[in-house]
């Protein structure tokens, strides 16, 4: 039996999110195949923490109990992670980012005293991580903004194994504009399937 924390980082009304349909599709998938894991959400809207951006006036309280070692701890606590980040200005959203500001702790999630050429050594080697992302643009539009990439080496650099991310691309462009989430998302059900076997 496995831990899954499922961390939602999308700031739409869940009845017209793109990636809360997918997270939905995906988590439906995993958990017949895996009826007996317990699965833990952690919807960043809903937290303090992610609410909080890292400045000059709180630095010195930034990475305290509440808001980063108990969510460090969690991390330690689970499995497997599926982290939900629609784009938003070429980026993740500001939740994600003030989360990650708050676990991206040295010597807590990554090192660099044991590390030889000066790169660091990632410490949440227990986890497995499947990255579920969308976006308004088709992909390849433009590439420096790659939010799924930025992802994917993030929780690489923490020492998570980090499975094939799943990138639902033009939400915002014909011919999805015009269809449901749950039609949207229907379009790629095999690829959906075939990731939750594999997770
Ligand atoms: C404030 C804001 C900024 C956005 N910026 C981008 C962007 O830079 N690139 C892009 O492709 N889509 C962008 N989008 C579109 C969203 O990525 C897209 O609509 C996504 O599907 C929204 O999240 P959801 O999947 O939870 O519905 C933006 C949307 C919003 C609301």
């Amino acid at each position: 039996m496995s831990k899954v924390l499922i961390i939602n980082g999308s700031v739409s009304p869940i009845a017209s999110s793109f990636s809360a349909e997918l997270s939905k599709k995906f988590l439906e998938e995993y958990t017949v195949l895996n009826p007996n894991d317990e699965i833990i959400h952690l919807d960043l809207n809903e937290t303090e923490m992610a609410k909080i951006v890292l400045t000059r006036d709180n630095f010195s309280n930034f990475f305290n109990e509440k808001d980063a070692l108990n969510y460090i701890k969690q991390l330690k606590e689970v499995d497997k992670v599926i982290m939900v980040a629609p784009m938003y200005n070429f980026n993740v959203s500001s939740l994600i980012k003030n989360y990650l500001d708050h676990i991206l702790v040295a010597n807590e999630t990554f090192s660099y005293k044991y590390s030889k050429k000066g790169d660091a050594i990632g410490l949440l080697t227990n986890l497995k991580v499947q990255i579920l992302t969308t976006q308004g643009a088709p992909y390849g539009w433009y590439m420096w903004g790659n939010h799924t990439e930025y992802l994917r080496g993030t929780w690489e650099f923490a020492g998570a194994t980090v499975v094939e991310p799943i990138l639902l691309a033009g939400t915002k462009t014909a011919p999805f504009n015009q269809m449901t989430p749950v039609d949207v998302v229907a379009t790629i059900s095999d690829q959906i399937k075939k990731a939750a076997k594999a997770f």
